[in-house]
């Protein structure tokens, strides 16, 4: 006869005890016990469990995004562009991640949905801190967005660190002009709460880098990582706005948007303007 089918995987031998009261465990180390403690459902609709955790899922890839952004940054501004490429390679993975929590959400048809929505009050996405800062550093100064915190000291706070702060693009471009490229000081040298304004130096610098690679490696490899972050983004995006319209039809947000109207307006917005215009120009 041919070896039995296992159904539990034989534990002789093996030392899987471990005391309570010694040192770490898996759940103290992790914190489950808080992390755990947070899904309260406002219903007993089945469905909200999975808006609750989808969510909180999506804010915790979120943290990961921002601590390797700004490390990525950091690490720009020193002119170490190699390591900082391996954390944005990161954030792009995790951004797939996020994008694929649409399909797991787009499960709940809309009657599933109303059932819990009105209990939501006037919670939104517009309140959500982490993404703001995302937003902020990557490029996309919109500083209107950030009075959405006023009531929320904590919160405003880091918004605004973030809002005042360089973006990702902001540092790419110091770290081109410190490395020969010629930039203008209004671009290098700018109020970096305001919304950028793309330029056609910025484009033909990009445009030099683009037909002498070789010459501009760096920069090159740099610029296309970039560009693979903002396309990753723009798919979250529309997904986003496909799943809503798919639950919600064209009602308005709960944060006081027209909805799908205005998620369709976010998807024309560019972090890296010139990155994608140089490409007709090639
Ligand atoms: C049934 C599910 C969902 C619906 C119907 C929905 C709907 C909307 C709408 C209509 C807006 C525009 C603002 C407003 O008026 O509220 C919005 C914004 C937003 N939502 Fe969702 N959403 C859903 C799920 C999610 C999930 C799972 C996330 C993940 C974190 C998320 C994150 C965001 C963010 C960050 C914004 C701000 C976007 C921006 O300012 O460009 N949403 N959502």
């Amino acid at each position: 006869m041919s070896d039995p089918i296992r159904t539990a995987v034989d534990l002789e031998g093996e030392d899987i005890h471990w005391d309570p009261a010694e040192g770490l465990s898996y759940g103290r180390y992790l914190k489950l016990d808080t992390l755990m403690a947070g899904q309260t459902p406002l219903t007993d609709e089945h469905d909200e469990m999975m808006f609750i955790i989808i969510h909180q899922a999506s804010e915790l890839w979120m943290k990961l995004c921002l601590h390797e952004l700004e490390a990525a940054v950091a690490l720009v501004q020193r002119d170490q562009t190699r390591p900082a490429m391996k954390m944005l390679a990161r954030i792009a993975r995790i951004q797939e991640q996020l994008t694929q929590s649409w399909a797991v959400l787009a499960t709940m048809t809309p009657s599933d949905y109303l059932s819990f929505r009105d209990k939501l009050g006037q919670s939104s996405g517009f309140q959500s801190w982490q993404y703001r800062c995302l937003e902020y550093r990557l490029g996309n100064k919109n500083a209107k967005m950030a009075r959405v915190f006023d009531k929320e000291p904590a919160a405003k706070a880091r918004v605004m660190a973030a809002l005042n702060a360089p973006s990702l693009y902001d540092e790419t471009l110091r770290f081109a002009a410190r490395h020969d490229m010629a930039l203008p000081t209004s671009v290098v040298e700018r109020e970096w709460s305001n919304a950028y304004v793309p330029c056609d130096e910025v484009e033909a610098m990009w445009r030099e880098v683009y037909l002498n690679t070789e010459r501009h490696w760096e920069l090159y490899e740099f610029a296309e990582k970039l560009v693979d972050l903002e396309q990753k983004f723009q798919q979250w995006r529309f997904n986003h706005m496909k799943t809503v319209e798919r639950i919600i039809g064209f009602r308005r947000g709960t944060g006081g948007s027209g909805g799908v109207s205005y998620l369709v307006k976010a998807l024309e917005l560019r972090l890296f303007p010139e990155l994608w215009t140089v490409r007709t120009a090639l």
